[in-house]
């Protein structure tokens, strides 16, 4: 909010703005805002993507026509739904939870806005899931959405790279972390998982990247994009 000196909190100012463009632009959605409401009565953290983020999510999902698509980290459904709503007649969302509590409360979520039919939810760690997921020997996965344990960004990006094919798309939440991520002596490990994650984005020739910084209603974070080549 501005003040009559004209200073303001970024933060509040950032947040303002994202409830106008929320108003004005998207669609009143009384499950999306239930979910949340179920979220926070189950006790799960608010690290959702927000409303305007998740709409992304799904014109990613429509723009790329991705069929099958994978998501790391569940938490309570919020940004799956946002996927799963985009989907063509027959596509499918594959979402990895560690929390079996998070998975139960997605589950519920999922039954209510109705997508549940199209969404598998695997409980356990993703590390886990994953190579089982290349055991079951399904199609390749057309868009890949990262945004669980920050300190393992970087083997859920190998994971992704064998699980998908060239032309699809590979998408990674927190890149930015209220600039902690420039930290290059920090030692916290969800800043240095997202640095080696960036570097290995940065590095790969199998890999077209780039990242987004965003600010907004979650404060100032971003997203990594990389296309397979
Ligand atoms: C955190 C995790 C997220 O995926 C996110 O979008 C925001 C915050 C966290 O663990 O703090
Ligand atoms: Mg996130």
């Amino acid at each position: 909010m501005r003040s009559a000196t004209g200073d303001h909190d970024p933060g509040s100012a950032w947040t303002e703005v994202d409830e106008y463009l929320v108003q004005t632009l998207l669609p009143e959605d009384e499950v999306l805002e239930l979910v949340l409401d179920e979220n926070q009565a189950a006790g799960l953290p608010a690290i959702d993507v927000s409303p305007l983020q998740g709409a992304l999510l799904s014109l990613l999902v429509r723009m790329t026509g991705a069929r099958r698509v994978l998501e790391i980290g569940t938490l309570g459904g919020f940004s799956t739904i946002h996927l799963a709503r985009a989907l063509p007649a027959g596509g499918r969302v594959v979402t990895c939870e560690h929390e079996p509590r998070h998975a139960e409360v997605a589950r519920r979520n999922l039954d209510r806005a109705g997508v549940a039919d199209v969404v598998d939810v695997r409980v356990g760690a993703a590390l886990d899931t994953l190579p089982q997921l290349e055991a079951e020997g399904g199609d390749p996965f057309d868009l890949v959405f990262i945004d669980a344990d920050k300190p393992n960004n970087p083997r859920y990006l190998e994971w992704a790279l064998r699980l998908t094919r060239p032309g699809s798309l590979i998408v990674g939440d927190n890149v930015v972390r209220g600039g902690l991520v420039a930290e290059e002596a920090s030692t916290d490990r969800t800043v240095t998982g997202t640095r080696s994650f960036l570097e290995a984005l940065g590095e790969d020739p199998r890999l077209e990247v780039t990242a987004l910084q965003t600010v907004g209603s979650k404060g100032w974070d971003g997203f990594a994009l990389a296309l397979v080549r």
